[in-house]
């Protein structure tokens, strides 16, 4: 019997788990202190006896203060006071938020901080008091929390004796004077990019085994269905050949998964406006290729499409919150393996513009199907401007570490305006040189080029791939190979794993400067 129930448990498990989206609705409500329950509410420095504070502090006949100084918290940014069974409450949070002025990026941290509180509490109802005014600022703390409780938990079999299986499960209240009204600048303006990012966080996370070019052009379609104004187009082998896509075909070539190159069209603003460009890197999996890769932490170069999921999640945005603009994302979908059909160092290649390259090294693969794709973005599109956004080398993770993502522009206004845009979102860009003398290292004795081997770093292979732009249009390079996945701790908008960084860089670029 007992085992006849495990087999049945075994089979079901994967379907149930399958299912399973644990997250928290995330809904608002007139400001109101709530008489019980978990209630979560910033503090500035110095702990100032206002607002909701102050009326918790009321409430419990003083409790809340007492406790704050027998703790000595002082609402220092990033610090935390968890009160269990406060007066008539479960949980009393308090968040420090220092003593900066409250611009949307700490708005948004404090939201995730919340929305992380709330992925790993049991309780059914965790409710954010926040006393501002406006219902913009209520909308980012929303959108802070729906980022910060994302969690990846499809494998994960759930066990009903587990109470941790209704973590993270319930409603998230945020309650402000602007009461329901910030729900409807939340859904038009700040949840469809948090689905965006939601969705590229699950393309970034899922294995390679799972996630390969065709099932990410599948999900693609998924989440873009039903949406107005958007044309999905894919082309395969054959439409790759034909174009002549010798970089997207010596990458693909060594895998049983055959490449694709996915391009997202949306026309949200007037016909006859040239699209923004947006070209992203997506190597399902990177081994190396027959220049191999050593074993360790090769299982992260799962996220070596990472490039792809954000420039296709960024147009998701865009559609979703129906931006007036016309954008075109473009993704080189390839998986990058060793095998008998796999390209050789010394190889030549042809690509779609003509243009020759050596293979140096079947690791520099990114920047292989980059030629294509960005040449292809050029010729199908006309863009008024071109982003590409790729994992593409380890040296800017040695540059910039997990602080800032590279970014090469030969056009300052672009430059500026990408370094502008993710301040405010808070995915932070550091501006790279991209000497001419880059070049001399990708010189071939037999092609126009070679892919690699001269000086080690992310300018060449900014170089490199600029080598597919034309002059007179403005571009950018963002290297995000140190900022797409995280392993350490994680920041309150985004925990640890797949950050999906690009998405809201990109959403907010367009919302200062192109719409
Ligand atoms: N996908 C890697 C870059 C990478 C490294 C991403 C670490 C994330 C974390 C890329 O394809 C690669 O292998 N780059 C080489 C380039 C070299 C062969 C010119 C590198 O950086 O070593
Ligand atoms: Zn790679
Ligand atoms: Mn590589």
């Amino acid at each position: 019997m007992s085992r006849f129930l495990s087999v049945v448990a075994a089979l079901a498990l994967p379907l149930a788990a399958a299912d399973a989206a644990a997250e928290r609705r995330i809904s608002f409500a007139p400001y109101a202190l709530p008489g019980s329950g978990t209630v979560a509410l910033a503090v500035r420095e110095g702990v100032p006896g206002e607002g909701a504070f102050a009326q918790l502090n009321a409430a419990s006949n003083g409790a809340l203060r007492r406790a704050v100084d027998a703790m000595q918290f002082e609402g220092k940014r990033g610090s935390k006071l968890d009160l269990p069974g406060l007066a008539g409450y479960d949980r009393v949070i308090l968040l420090g938020i220092g003593e900066e002025p409250v611009t949307p990026r700490v708005l948004e941290d404090l939201g995730g901080r919340v929305g992380q509180e709330g992925a790993a509490s049991a309780s059914p109802r965790i409710e954010l008091l926040w006393v501002g005014e406006e219902a913009d600022a209520a909308a980012h703390l929303a959108f802070g929390a729906a980022l910060g409780q994302y969690r990846f938990d499809k494998y994960k079999s759930r066990d009903a004796e587990d109470d941790t299986a209704a973590r993270g499960e319930g409603e998230l209240v945020v309650r402000t004077p602007a009461g329901v009204a910030a729900g409807e600048v939340y859904r038009a303006q700040w949840q469809p990019v948090a689905t965006a990012v939601k969705t590229a966080r699950d393309l970034v996370t899922e294995p390679a085994n799972v996630l390969y070019p065709e099932v990410f052009v599948e999900r693609a379609r998924e989440a873009f269905d039903g949406m107005p104004n958007v044309r999905i187009e894919v082309l395969d082998v054959p439409a790759m050949e034909k174009l002549g896509m010798g970089g997207m075909l010596a990458v693909g070539k060594g895998s049983a998964r055959p490449p694709r190159l996915l391009v997202v069209h949306y026309t949200g603003g007037a016909r006859d406006q040239a699209p923004l460009a947006f070209v992203g890197k997506g190597i399902t999996f990177d081994t190396g290729g027959i220049s191999i890769k050593g074993s360790s932490g090769l299982w992260r170069m799962k996220y070596d499409m990472a490039g792809a999921a954000s420039v296709t999640s960024a147009v998701l945005a865009l559609a979703g919150r129906r931006a007036p603009v016309n954008a075109v994302a473009v993704a080189a979908l390839a998986e990058n393996m060793p095998s008998g059909t796999a390209a050789h160092p010394g190889d030549v290649v042809t690509t779609m513009s003509g243009k020759t390259f050596e293979i140096m090294s079947t690791d520099a693969e990114g920047r292989m199907v980059l030629s294509d794709a960005v040449y292809y973005a050029q010729q199908e599109f006309e863009p008024k401007l071109l982003v590409d956004v790729a994992t593409l080398t380890g040296s800017i993770v040695t540059a910039l570490g997990d602080e800032y993502a590279g970014l090469f522009s030969r056009d300052d206004t672009l430059a500026a305006q990408l370094t502008a845009a993710g301040e405010l979102a808070g995915e932070d860009l550091w501006r790279m040189p991209l000497h001419e003398s880059y070049g001399e290292g990708l010189k071939s004795p037999v092609a126009d080029l070679r892919n690699g081997g001269g000086g080690p770093g992310a300018g060449v292979g900014a170089h490199f791939i600029g080598n597919w732009i034309a002059d007179d249009l403005p571009w950018a390079h963002l290297d995000i190979a140190g900022m797409a996945w995280r392993e350490s701790e994680g920041t309150p908008t985004s925990p640890t794993g797949a950050t999906a960084f690009g998405v809201r860089l990109l959403d907010r670029f367009v919302r200062e400067y192109h719409q």
